[in-house]
C-alpha cells in the first residue's frame, strides 16, 4: 500500500478531528479522513484540504477495517452521550472497535483523545467514565499508543446561552477558582505532533492545557476583547438545582476532577506556546466571539 495516506483520521468533519486533520495537512503529511457522508459540506472542505475520505460509520466495524488499510498513525476520537447520537456503552464500543480495527491491520500507533476527567477513578458521569474504560482497554493494546487528555475546549464559552450577548458570562467555576481549558488549535497542533513522532510520545499519557482560568480572569479577558464590561456569574443553585447534568459537572469542578491537572509549563517546554484566552479572542475565535457576543434570543438554545 505505497500510495496509502499515512494517517487515519476519525471524527475529522468535528471539531477535534477537523483540528488533527488539517494540523497534519499543515505539516505536508498524507491524511485519510473517516467520514459518514462524502457528500456533507465538512468532508468536501477536507478534501479540499487535499485529504482522502473513507467512508464508514463507527456502528460498522467491517467500514472501520478497510479504512485502516496501509495506515501508520491513527487518531481517535468518538462522539459521547450529551451529544444525544450515542450511549456511554456504544462510544466504549466505537473507542474499542477503532484500537482493535487499528491492532489488526498493523498499524504502528495509535492515539486516543480522550478527556481530563479519565483516569481519575469513577466520577458517576457516563461520558467521563466511558474514556476511563477506552483508556483501559488501550493500555492493553500489543501496539504503540499515546493517551491525550484534552481540559475543557476555550470554543465550549462560545455557545449561545453562555450569556456574552447579555453582558453576564455564566460557567462553571466560582469567581478565584480556576478551571483549565485549551484551544481546539493547540489540540489539534499537539496531536498532529504526537502521531508525528510515535518514538517520542508511545506509552505516554499527556494532559493537554493553554490556561488556568478563574471566573474573574474570564471576566476581565471578555470584557477587555468586547471593549465594554462583560459581568462573570457561575451558575446559580437554583439553576444548579434543577439540571442534574450540570449541578454533577460543577460539583466535578470543585473536586478537582475536571479542572484540569496539566502541567502547562512542561507542555509549552515540549510543544511550545499554548494559546492564551485573550490572545485566541483576538485571533481564530474572533468571529465566534462577534457571534456571540452579538446572539439574540431566538439563537439561544442551551445545550
Ligand atoms: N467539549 C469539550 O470541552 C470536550 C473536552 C474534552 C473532551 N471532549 C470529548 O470530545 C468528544 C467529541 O469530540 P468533538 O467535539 O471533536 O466532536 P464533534 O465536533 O461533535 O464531532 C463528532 C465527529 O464524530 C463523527 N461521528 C459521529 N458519529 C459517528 C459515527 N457513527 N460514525 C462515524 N463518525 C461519527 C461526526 O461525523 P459527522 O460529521 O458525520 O456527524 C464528527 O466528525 C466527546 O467524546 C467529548 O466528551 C469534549
Amino acid at each position: 500500500m505505497s500510495n496509502s495516506p499515512e494517517f487515519l483520521v476519525f471524527g475529522a468533519t468535528g471539531q477535534q478531528g477537523g483540528v488533527v486533520a488539517s494540523s497534519l495537512r499543515k505539516a505536508r503529511r498524507e491524511v485519510r479522513a473517516f467520514v459518514r457522508d462524502p457528500k456533507s459540506e465538512r468532508a468536501k472542505a477536507l478534501v479540499r484540504q487535499g485529504i482522502t475520505l473513507a467512508v464508514g460509520d463507527l456502528f460498522d466495524r467491517a467500514s472501520i477495517d478497510r479504512a485502516m488499510t496501509g495506515i501508520q498513525g491513527v487518531f481517535s476520537v468518538q462522539t459521547s452521550s450529551p451529544s444525544g447520537l450515542v450511549t456511554d456503552d456504544q462510544e466504549v464500543a466505537q473507542g474499542k472497535a477503532i484500537a482493535n480495527s487499528a491492532v489488526a491491520a498493523g498499524v504502528a500507533h495509535l492515539v486516543y483523545s480522550s478527556g481530563a476527567a479519565a483516569g481519575k477513578g469513577q466520577t458517576g458521569m457516563g461520558h467521563f467514565d466511558s474514556k476511563s474504560r477506552i483508556e483501559e482497554h488501550i493500555r492493553c493494546l500489543p501496539i504503540a499508543t499515546t493517551i491525550t487528555r484534552p481540559a475543557s475546549f476555550m470554543e465550549m464559552m462560545m455557545l449561545p446561552g453562555m450569556g456574552l450577548n447579555t453582558g453576564v458570562f455564566t460557567f462553571f467555576m466560582k469567581r478565584d477558582q480556576s478551571m483549565q481549558m485549551i484551544a481546539l488549535d493547540d489540540l489539534g497542533r499537539i496531536n498532529a505532533r504526537i502521531l508525528c513522532k510515535p518514538e517520542r510520545y508511545a506509552g505516554q499519557v499527556l494532559e493537554l492545557s493553554g490556561q488556568d482560568l478563574t471566573g474573574k480572569s474570564l471576566e476581565e479577558a471578555f470584557s477587555r476583547a468586547a471593549g465594554r464590561p462583560i459581568r462573570y456569574q457561575r451558575f446559580s443553585e437554583e439553576m444548579l438545582a434543577g439540571n442534574d447534568f450540570l449541578r454533577q459537572l460543577t460539583m466535578l469542578v470543585d473536586n478537582g476532577v475536571v479542572s484540569g491537572v496539566a502541567d502547562i509549563p512542561s507542555l509549552e517546554h515540549e510543544f511550545g506556546p499554548m494559546l492564551k484566552l485573550e490572545e485566541w479572542l483576538r485571533g481564530t475565535a474572533k468571529t465566534l466571539f462577534e457571534k456571540a457576543l452579538n446572539a439574540s434570543e431566538a439563537d439561544i438554545v442551551l445545550r
